[in-house]
């Protein structure tokens, strides 16, 4: 995999720049759990997402990533907060309103199975978000799809084939068309390439890049690789148990992690390395994730952090600007930051 979001800017002649497309402001996204209790999913977070980035999501399983995407495509309603799509609150629009403009905001999900119907051929299923939609003549719809499986990459040869005449990839390709169809502007994909081969994810993270050039899409490309999102991202967010704990351009973050937790990550992300000559060292990151009905006070991550003080533990880190486009939740993130310079 080549240098990610330099590259990206180039290729799709965009700057990751101006009004945003997606503003997020303190969303919270809480689920009652048995009587009393409450399990707070997303807790809190604030970002925009600018027109024509990769805006990437990272963070163990359980921290609230879908549930956060699934939110921002309106598939969710948010507990408290809000989220402007170009400005616009949905909550202010009608049905008929909200139908419309929600089309320009989808979603492609790990499961290349889940959203094709293994009756439906895949010309079918492509046009079936057009046709559910009752938009333009059949003759229309039609064209539409195929011109959509024209750029996934599935020539006309594929449109009668059913879904079990498809490879993974293949699949997954069809699902990405199928989105298409309603010229999105944004792109949630959520684990889009987590359930592929090693070399298919390769291709279909080239496509998504292909598209973005091409479409001038914008994603929020949401995986716990951070290898994967680190290739195709322009910024990214950690997230920890419903909250955002580090956000910014993708190679300062990579390069110099603020937070505890992106350093952890970083340093427990696989390298290429063969595990025979690899440092036997202490795993970077601990413990399982803490519950998110009773998460650890003060700060979320100090019951797996190396740096927690009593300090951490009575106080909640504030969502400090610490210098121009990186953001960071921890008492101690300007110390290291003084210490560098
Ligand atoms: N409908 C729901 N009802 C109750 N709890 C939920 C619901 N959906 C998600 N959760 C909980 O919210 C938390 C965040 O879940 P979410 O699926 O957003 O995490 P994730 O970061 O996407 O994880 P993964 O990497 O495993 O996909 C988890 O504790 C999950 O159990
Ligand atoms: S606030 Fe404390 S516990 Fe939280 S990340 Fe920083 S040092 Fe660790
Ligand atoms: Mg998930």
């Amino acid at each position: 995999m080549t240098s990610p979001s330099t590259e990206m800017v180039a290729r799709t002649g965009r700057e990751a720049d101006g009004a945003p497309i997606v503003s997020v402001r303190d969303l919270r996204i809480h689920f009652p759990v048995g009587r009393r209790a409450t399990l707070k999913a997303v807790d809190g977070v604030s970002f925009n997402v600018r027109p024509g980035e990769v805006f990437g999501i990272i963070g163990e399983s359980g921290s609230g990533k879908s549930t956060l995407g699934r939110t921002i495509v309106a598939l969710r309603k948010p507990t408290s907060g809000t989220i402007l799509h170009d400005g616009i609150d949905f909550n202010a629009l009608s049905k008929r309103e909200l139908r419309t403009v929600r089309r320009g905001y989808q979603i492609v999900f790990q499961d290349p199975e889940g959203a094709l119907d293994p009756r439906m051929t895949v010309l079918q299923s492509v046009r079936e978000p057009l046709d559910i939609e009752g938009m333009g003549s059949a003759a229309e719809r039609e064209a539409m799809a195929r011109q959509c499986l024209e750029q996934v990459g599935l020539g006309s040869d594929f449109a009668g084939r059913y879904p079990h005449e498809l490879s993974g990839g293949q699949k997954q390709r069809v699902n990405i068309a199928r989105v298409l169809t309603t010229r999105p502007k944004l792109i949630v994909c959520d684990e889009a390439v987590a359930a592929l081969d090693v070399s298919i994810q390769a291709e279909v993270i080239n496509l998504f890049s292909q598209l973005q050039r091409e479409l001038g899409l914008t994603y929020v490309f949401i995986s716990h690789d951070l290898n994967v999102v680190a290739h195709i991202s322009h910024r990214i967010a950690v997230m920890y148990l419903g909250g955002i704990v580090e956000l910014g351009p993708v190679e300062e973050v990579v390069a110099s992690p603020l937070h505890p937790y992106t350093r952890a990550l970083l340093q427990s992300r696989p390298t290429p390395v063969p595990a025979s000559m690899r440092e036997r060292r202490k795993p970077a990151l601990s413990g399982e994730i803490p519950s998110a009905i009773a998460p650890p006070s003060g700060c979320h991550f100090r019951t797996r952090c190396p740096q927690a003080v009593a300090k951490c533990e009575a106080e909640a880190p504030l969502w400090d600007n610490i210098e121009p486009g990186r953001w960071v939740a921890c008492h101690f993130a300007r110390d290291s930051v003084q210490v560098k310079k």
